[in-house]
């Protein structure tokens, strides 16, 4: 039997069934719609963010924005990338626009809050939250994304068509600067309301049309290209050898055609490369850990000046002092490889397994969050406050 694609929330099952029953029916496989997964966006609860807000964030030179207005009459589609200046907004239609921001989760610590909800994937899966602003007929039209998404309606109500036939018409429009399909046949029409989530694994076709002005937050995936994941690995692993490290052929025979590639040098080459043979997960876990948390990054946080002392950083935060997250710093861990590591942006620090994932698991951390740790913690906590990746605040520094 075919799940089915629409379901209700409940207190218990925000997605209207475990986890583990939607990572296994649903994810990477079939869209669904959840009624009331998100019930801290229902329509009588604060935005996590208020339109205004979007707009002044999508003026900021970090910022990536995009404004689109779509002129129904002709169907033509007008894109105006961000940082947008103060006065992009002045003279908009009453309808037909959007205005898009990415990363948002970076720069909001309420939308960033969202994210808890999906808890049950791993971090390091979840590329950002965009969150949208639609004025009434507002659409960025009929397209597919190649990334799994979460699409939340946030304030408002957006109608939401899918084609969740067998194999869509991916063929794109030449005529406009957006990647719009050429046929969208749905297969389903929703109107989704506040708190209302709709999940679509890649490749679904889909066109959103705001009905009233709204905000929808889309939780993105990322994933690697395997081409990424190779060149990356090829880069790491050649850090670690030395320029004498070559081709060798101590053992050459007298050549029978000199432009010949013969079998003794691809033997010879396969001998100069035995990382590629069989690499322990000691050293892929290495690679892995630190290419996930500098994937896609939005940009670098800053080293700070001076070095902070473990003893010094402990006495700020018995102070009352706070450690918070960079909005930039992606943290994750392992306790793959010979010894456990902790993760931050490309960076990879020895840390014992519970600390790494406290250290994780808390965007901001406080004694109350430290208590009962061992003092080696503060060492880490020291470097990853050197590093821009931990920021104080609320402490008196000296
Ligand atoms: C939007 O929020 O307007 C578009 C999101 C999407 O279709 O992926
Ligand atoms: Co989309």
């Amino acid at each position: 039997m075919t799940p089915a694609i629409e379901v209700t929330a409940t207190a218990d099952l925000p997605l209207g069934m475990s986890a583990a029953d939607f990572l296994r029916d649903y994810w990477q496989k079939r869209p669904l719609l959840v009624r009331g997964a998100i019930p801290e966006l229902a329509a009588d609860q604060p935005l996590p963010i208020e339109p205004d807000d979007l707009a002044g964030l999508a003026c900021e030179d970090f910022a990536l924005s995009r404004l689109i207005v779509h002129h129904a009459d002709s169907d033509s589609w007008q894109v105006q990338t961000g940082p947008l200046p103060e006065d992009a907004f002045d003279g908009l239609p009453e309808r037909d626009w959007t205005l898009l921001v990415q990363d948002v989760d970076r720069w909001d610590r309420d939308v960033a809050g969202l994210l808890r909800h999906f808890d049950f994937l791993p971090r390091w899966r979840i590329d950002d939250i965009m969150v949208s602003f639609a004025a009434p007929g507002g659409s960025v039209g009929a397209h597919v994304d190649q990334y799994d998404v979460f699409l939340i309606q946030g304030m408002g109500s957006r109608r939401w068509l899918i084609d969740d036939g067998e194999s869509p018409d991916l063929t794109l429009r030449d005529d406009v600067e957006l990647k719009l399909l050429r046929q969208f046949n749905p297969t389903h029409d929703w109107t989704l309301e506040p708190g209302d989530l709709l999940y679509l694994p890649p490749g679904v076709p889909h066109h959103g049309i705001a009905i009233e002005a709204g905000l929808t937050f889309s939780v993105g995936m990322r994933a690697p290209s395997q081409a990424e994941m190779l060149v990356d690995l090829a880069e790491h692993l050649a850090e670690a050898l030395a320029e004498s490290q070559r081709y060798a052929d101590p053992n050459l025979a007298p050549a029978n055609d000199p432009f010949e590639i013969d079998g003794s040098a691809i033997r010879r080459a396969r001998a100069a490369m035995p990382a590629i043979a069989r690499l322990p997960d000691a050293i892929l876990i290495r690679w892995l850990g630190g290419f996930l948390t500098r994937y896609r990054s939005a940009g670098e946080a800053a080293a700070s000046d001076a070095a902070i002392r473990p003893e010094q950083l402990k006495t700020t935060l018995q102070a009352g002092g706070r450690l918070s997250h960079h909005p930039l710093a992606r943290f994750a861990w392992s306790a793959l490889g010979d010894e456990p590591l902790l993760f931050v942006n490309g960076l990879a620090l020895p840390c014992a397994t519970m600390q790494a994932a406290l250290i994780c698991r808390h965007d901001q951390l406080g004694m109350d969050e430290l208590a009962g740790q061992p003092e080696s913690i503060w060492t880490t906590l020291a470097r990853l406050v050197d590093s821009g990746y931990l920021v104080p605040d609320g402490a008196d520094h000296e």
